[in-house]
């Protein structure tokens, strides 16, 4: 799904990365090198604060490639009452914010079959919410053609490449905000 960039990125990691830079790989897509998890957590708020109904948010990465940690931060940022928790044996989580509003956090991991991930009904969620989905891979052609897909990767201990790569108007919007708010300091 849409990752073309990512040999330039590796190519990029073998010449010497610099863990400053962010360079702007086309429109769609964004890096971060993040060197912790507070700054995971950070990046995670300030997507988070801006996010909206209906909006469809990918999380794909390895087990501690960091994904709950991102959606730690971006509940918080968007507001949210009740704490994240990794939802490894539940499919679904909703997390509520004081106006109503509400988040569905999906992890598909321990999805058996396509059967059982046409029955999540994404639709509806996304006529509640906002949909977070980690392991989106998993459900194939049922995500939702727009969307953001951020991408975690390992690097050391402390170090992750994140790539977000935007598909649809909504998402390149989101993704210029982020671009901002990581030139604005960070
Ligand atoms: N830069 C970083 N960003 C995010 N997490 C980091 C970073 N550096 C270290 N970590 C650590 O890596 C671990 C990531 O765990 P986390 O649960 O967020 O990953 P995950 O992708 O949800 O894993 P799983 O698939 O097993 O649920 C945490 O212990 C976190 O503190
Ligand atoms: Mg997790």
């Amino acid at each position: 799904m849409g990752w073309r960039t990512s040999k330039s990125i590796w190519w990029k990691l073998d010449e010497g990365y610099n863990s400053n830079h962010m360079p702007i790989l086309d429109s769609h897509t964004l890096e971060f090198f993040s060197k912790s998890p507070e700054q995971t957590r950070r990046i995670g708020m300030r997507l988070g604060s801006v996010l909206k109904k209906g909006d469809v948010l990918c999380l794909q990465g390895e087990l501690g490639a960091g994904k709950t940690t991102f959606v730690q931060g971006l509940a918080q940022g968007w507001g949210s009452l009740d704490s994240v928790s990794s939802p490894t044996f539940i499919l679904v989580n909703m997390y509520r914010r004081a106006d109503g509003a509400q988040l569905f956090h999906l992890d598909t991991y321990r999805l058996e079959s396509q059967p059982e991930a046409e029955e999540l009904d994404l639709d509806s969620m996304l006529a509640e919410g906002v949909l977070i989905v980690e392991w989106p891979e998993r459900l194939g052609d049922l995500i939702p053609e727009e969307r953001l897909w951020v991408k975690l990767d390992h690097i050391s201990d402390e170090q992750r490449l994140m790539l977000f790569n935007a598909n649809g108007a909504r998402y390149d919007a989101l993704l210029d905000g982020i671009r901002q708010s990581m030139f604005g300091g960070g």
